[in-house]
């Protein structure tokens, strides 16, 4: 059924026209009460949401059986469905969150409710009655983790046991209204699937691989929502069996398929404001425990020197993103959020560190049409104190728009500088032919990064 037809009904109804005299609107209060009273929250959170939602309509039914009014089986459903939808706490949300197709759910204030589908945003007729009702739906999901969001704590970042990501933002800092974006739990994609959706080639895999196995540091960069979390999760498929992993996350998002992995979570302050822990503490950690390669989600803070600094002392093959919109961006960016953390190291010896901790940068963009391609790889070619040089090896070379509204193009392969070429073949990998090895420095796709002030 699509999007429309499922939320016509009930929530849907009520704003094409009046809603339909069912008569049993007045009932839901008092259902949802008694159906609470019965059913044990605690197992509930142990199913999934689909088999929740099968329990409480089965435990209504007999309640309705039980000690209800005899309705018309319409009616009856009717009944059913509101008071599950509320019990369930996500009232209007539900539906929506039901959508498997749906990955990305953002009410902006009662009456505008937008999803992301496919890639592409697009406003769905649904709405809550009031700026009430919708803080109470914000208070359950966050509830549900132990969280609070008042006016002294108007901003909440949380995942939920199902593995949805939440963020609440409300008045007074959110001039809209109260303001909630729930991001689906990302599924995981194998390599040969992002090839097929275009994100990249087989030669790239190819070469990527050769990077992760020569253990090679990445970053993979890229804006909001371009996929680097789905591209590193896909990437860590590429690292031996053998070796210890640790990753190191905000939200537990990564989904590695090795035996030995250990993942590490952070934790927000608790409702007294303490007891946080920080990418930065566990980055720390996880130096003491032997790690064979770090892969931290994203770095977005002081971690990233810790970061840097695993990577350039024996914690090489480790594997970060990091948010920016291309690579000169990326490496700005590293510098930036290396810069904050509260160790004063001038900046000279933060280019020194990031010439020597960074060898391979992997941008990602989210184009026009939803896709998402890897739009460039390079290679860090400076050293020490020097200003950034980066050498390209693949580039997206995107055709002029075209009638579908898709975005066609080709991935451009070019051959990889000499240097870079003898660390994969001492690693007993290979330089895929299609880039081939540049036989001078004039043949390297090779710029400046723009020098910071
Ligand atoms: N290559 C791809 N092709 C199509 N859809 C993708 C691709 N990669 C990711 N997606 C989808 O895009 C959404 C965002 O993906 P992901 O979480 O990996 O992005 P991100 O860049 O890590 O986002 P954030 O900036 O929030 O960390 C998910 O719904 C995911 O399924
Ligand atoms: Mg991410």
């Amino acid at each position: 059924m699509s999007l429309r037809g499922r939320i016509a009904a009930p929530d849907g109804a009520a704003k094409r026209g009046p809603a339909p005299a069912d008569g049993t609107a007045h009932l839901v209060p008092a259902y949802r009460t008694k159906l609470l009273e019965e059913i044990d929250l605690a197992e509930m959170s142990a199913l999934a949401p689909h088999e929740r939602r099968a329990r409480l309509e089965r435990v209504l039914g007999h309640i309705i059986s039980r000690e209800g009014p005899v309705l018309a089986t319409q009616d009856r459903a009717l009944l059913v469905r509101r008071v599950v939808d509320e019990a369930l706490g996500l009232g209007v949300l539900e539906p929506l969150l039901e959508d498997a197709t749906i990955t990305e759910i953002m009410v902006n204030g009662p009456d505008q409710v937008f999803v992301e589908r496919a890639g592409r945003v697009e406003q769905v007729p649904v709405r809550f009655a009031s700026d009430e009702q919708l803080m109470q739906t914000i208070e359950r999901i966050v509830s549900t983790v132990n969280r609070r969001v008042d006016e002294s704590n108007p901003m909440v970042d949380a995942r939920l046991p199902t593995g949805e990501r939440v963020n609440v933002i409300i008045p007074p800092l959110a001039l809209t209204g109260p303001t909630l974006t729930i991001r689906r739990f990302p599924r995981a994609y194998a390599l040969h699937e992002l090839i097929a959706l275009g994100t990249l080639d087989e030669h790239i895999v190819s070469l990527l691989s050769a990077f992760i196995r020569a253990r090679f540091n990445l970053i993979v960069s890229g804006g909001t929502g371009s996929g680097k979390t789905t591209l590193l999760n896909a990437l860590s498929g590429l690292i031996p069996e053998r070796e210890r992993i640790i990753t190191v996350e905000d939200a537990a998002e990564l989904q590695l398929q090795q035996q030995h992995v250990i993942r590490l979570e952070t934790r927000p302050p608790n409702v007294e404001g303490k007891g946080q822990i920080t990418v930065r503490d566990l980055v720390r950690n996880s130096l003491r425990m032997r790690p064979d390669r770090i892969i931290v989600g994203e770095v977005r803070g002081g971690e990233t020197l810790d970061m840097l600094q695993a990577m350039s002392t024996g914690h090489d093959g480790s594997l970060a993103t990091v948010h920016a919109n291309s690579s000169e961006d990326a490496l700005m960016r590293l510098q930036t959020l290396a810069s904050m953390s509260e160790v004063e190291i001038p900046f000279p010896a933060l280019q020194d560190q990031i010439n020597s901790a960074v060898d391979v940068i992997i941008q990602l963009a989210r184009m026009g049409d939803g896709s998402r391609k890897v739009v460039e790889i390079s290679l860090l070619a400076s050293h020490g104190r020097e200003t950034f040089q980066i050498a390209s090896v693949s580039r997206f070379l995107a055709r002029p728009a075209s009638a579908d509204g898709k975005v066609h193009g080709t991935f451009e392969h070019l051959p990889v500088p000499r240097r870079t070429a003898d660390r994969i073949h001492m690693a007993g990998e290979a330089v895929p032919p299609v880039f081939g090895v540049a036989r001078s420095a004039d043949q390297v796709a090779t710029r400046e990064a723009a020098p910071q002030p």
